[in-house]
């Protein structure tokens, strides 16, 4: 009997590499508003590009990426060719490498797989994928490790986001279809973290960014996350990756180039499951058409890729972590086959976390216990891939506090696998007016919030006199509870809802993501 991918999975298991190519400490900053726009981060750009200043992404407004494709479709091409150009280039990769950071995490969209896109009733921009190359090539050079973070999911997977890629209440992301196209999206783009030599420093692979919080409005989600993995495997069992490398079958190695191979692959249903043998086959033109846009050659031949793809370790799984959903979520741990990381984010800044003082939140972070709870369930390794040094109370922020606060957080967060800072810059202009002191790390270090070595601290003793101190608060904030973490949001949108401007001009779009 042929041995199944469940076979290589436990071998791979027993020899995993925690964090494969990634840092064993992660220090990094989230590449927010390049491949999938936020016009919140750079409302002039947004507005010269030919976008609306919306206060609400989801009507008429041009608020999205897809309200703007739909608007302008002569030029949308230049248009955002422009601003990939220039939003994110080697200047960015030198402060980035200058701040002493080891890691990014790349938003996309699934638009970036062009042929994903039915352009009858879906608008996006095309050329990201060569943005892509170029950027993953100033980043390898500067040994900057990547995570591959799929933000803009096809059908949409969150309601009302500019962060979704369309701004819409019509959610049919979580459906066979649009599993199906994500699932297509991942075996392309490991393909390609494997074979293009610009993508070397690519080490990671995230599924979703922050699905939708309630688990029963997200059918099918456990079975996506194990497809998610298994499709990876596949198409590095099918490349002969090690350490899979000894168990290739013998229609495998025989192949003369990586459409064949992943041709032949698609046939092998002793080995994988029948949607990931449909994924296959619906990847190899795909693939056989981005590898043509990006002139790769995908000869198997000796002296070719296969110097290349000896050097190739598995990419690191990764995964919103157990306590990001409720309502008996399944969890990502049951999918792991080799290396896996989990992902959490967390913002205090529309409230509901802690009482909106400086001492109240240095207490609640000081005695954070989101990472060990989540870890006792499996999600460990623990990453938080979103966090900023937003508050209730902006303009109000003492520079003393930021500096506590920037250490209290990083201490928390660099408890297990590290952290990745929203966002690596904002637009300075009158429109984003203070919001860069608090969401822009350039910014944040350059007033000296953040350390110029980010292992370290102004103050690394900031948390002593917070811990075990029990603060009379009206929200709960020590000890966080396992799966509350995100459910102060829903709070922010019903205060939203009831008081649209209350907040001024506060990036509320990005991180509400259930209104209900
Ligand atoms: C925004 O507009 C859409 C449709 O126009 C509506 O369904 C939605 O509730 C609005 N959202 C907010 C937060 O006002
Ligand atoms: C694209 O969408 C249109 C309209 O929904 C549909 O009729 C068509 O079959 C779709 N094409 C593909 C290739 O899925
Ligand atoms: C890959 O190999 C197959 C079978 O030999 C051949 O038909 C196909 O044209 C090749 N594709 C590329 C991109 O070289
Ligand atoms: C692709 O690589 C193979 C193996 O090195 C080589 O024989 C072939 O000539 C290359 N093809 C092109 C178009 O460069
Ligand atoms: C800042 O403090 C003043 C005085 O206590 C208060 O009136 C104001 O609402 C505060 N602003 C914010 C944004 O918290
Ligand atoms: C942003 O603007 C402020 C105030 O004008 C200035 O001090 C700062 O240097 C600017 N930052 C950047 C990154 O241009
Ligand atoms: C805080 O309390 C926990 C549990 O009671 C205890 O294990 C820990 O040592 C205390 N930490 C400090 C710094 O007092």
């Amino acid at each position: 009997m042929a041995p199944t991918l469940f076979y290589y999975l436990s071998f791979l298991t027993a020899i995993a590499l925690v964090n494969a190519g990634l840092p064993s400490k992660i220090y990094g900053v989230n590449l927010g508003s390049w491949l999938v726009m936020e016009s919140w981060i750079l409302p002039d750009e947004w507005v010269r590009m030919g976008g609306d200043n919306c206060q609400n992404c989801s009507g008429t407004c041009i608020g999205s990426e897809f309200a703007l494709a739909q608007k302008y479709p002569e030029t949308v091409d230049q248009i955002f060719n422009q601003h990939w150009e220039t939003w994110f280039n080697q200047p960015d990769v030198d402060q980035i490498k200058g701040a002493g950071l080891n890691t990014v995490r790349v938003p996309l969209g699934y638009w970036i797989v062009e042929p994903l896109v039915n352009r009858t009733t879906e608008f996006y921009p095309r050329g990201g994928i060569l943005q892509l190359q170029r950027g993953l090539t100033h980043l390898r050079d500067a040994g900057i490790s990547v995570i591959l973070d799929h933000h803009a999911l096809p059908g949409v997977a969150s309601p009302n986001q500019m962060f979704a890629g369309r701004c819409t209440s019509d959610v049919q992301f979580y459906t066979p279809y649009n599993y199906h196209r994500a699932l297509i999206w991942t075996a392309v783009m490991t393909a390609l973290s494997h074979l293009d030599p610009a993508f070397g420093s690519v080490a990671a692979i995230e599924a979703i960014n922050e699905p939708i919080l309630d688990a029963n409005k997200t059918p099918g989600y456990g079975d996506f996350q194990k497809n998610f993995v298994q499709v990876i495997r596949a198409v590095e069992l099918t490349l002969g990756i090690p350490p899979v490398s000894g168990e290739v079958p013998p229609i495998l190695a025989s192949q003369v180039n990586v459409t064949s191979a992943l041709s032949a692959a698609a046939t092998l249903q002793n080995n994988f499951n029948p949607e990931v043998c449909r994924v296959l086959k619906d990847a190899v033109p795909i693939f056989a058409q981005v590898a043509q846009q990006l002139v790769l050659n995908t000869s198997l031949e000796l002296g070719g890729l296969s110097s290349i793809l000896q050097q190739r370790t598995a990419l690191v799984t990764n995964f919103m972590d157990i306590g990001w959903q409720y309502n008996n979520p399944s969890n990502p741990a049951d999918a792991a086959i080799g290396p896996q990381i989990y992902d959490n984010h967390l913002y205090y800044s529309y409230g509901g976390v802690a009482d909106a003082n400086e001492q109240a939140y240095l207490t609640s972070i000081c005695n954070l216990k989101t990472i060990q709870t989540h870890a006792a369930l499996g999600s460990s390794p623990l990453l938080i891939g979103e966090w900023s040094l937003g508050t209730q109370f902006n303009a109000n922020a003492s520079d003393v506090f930021m500096k506590q606060w920037a250490d209290a957080q990083k201490l928390a967060y660099g408890k297990d696998a590290g952290w990745i800072f929203w966002n690596f810059k904002l637009e300075n202009s009158t429109l984003t007016a203070d919001l860069p002191r608090q969401w822009s790390y350039m910014e944040g270090l350059r007033r000296g919030y953040f350390t110029q070595d980010p292992s370290k601290f102004n103050d690394p003793y900031v948390c002593d006199a917070y811990i075990n101190v029990t603060m009379t608060t009206t929200t709960a904030t020590s000890g966080l509870t396992l799966l509350s973490d995100r459910r102060p949001q829903r709070l922010a949108l019903i205060l939203w809802l009831i008081g649209i401007g209350l907040w001024g001009s506060f990036p509320l779009y990005h991180y509400v993501s259930n209104p209900n």
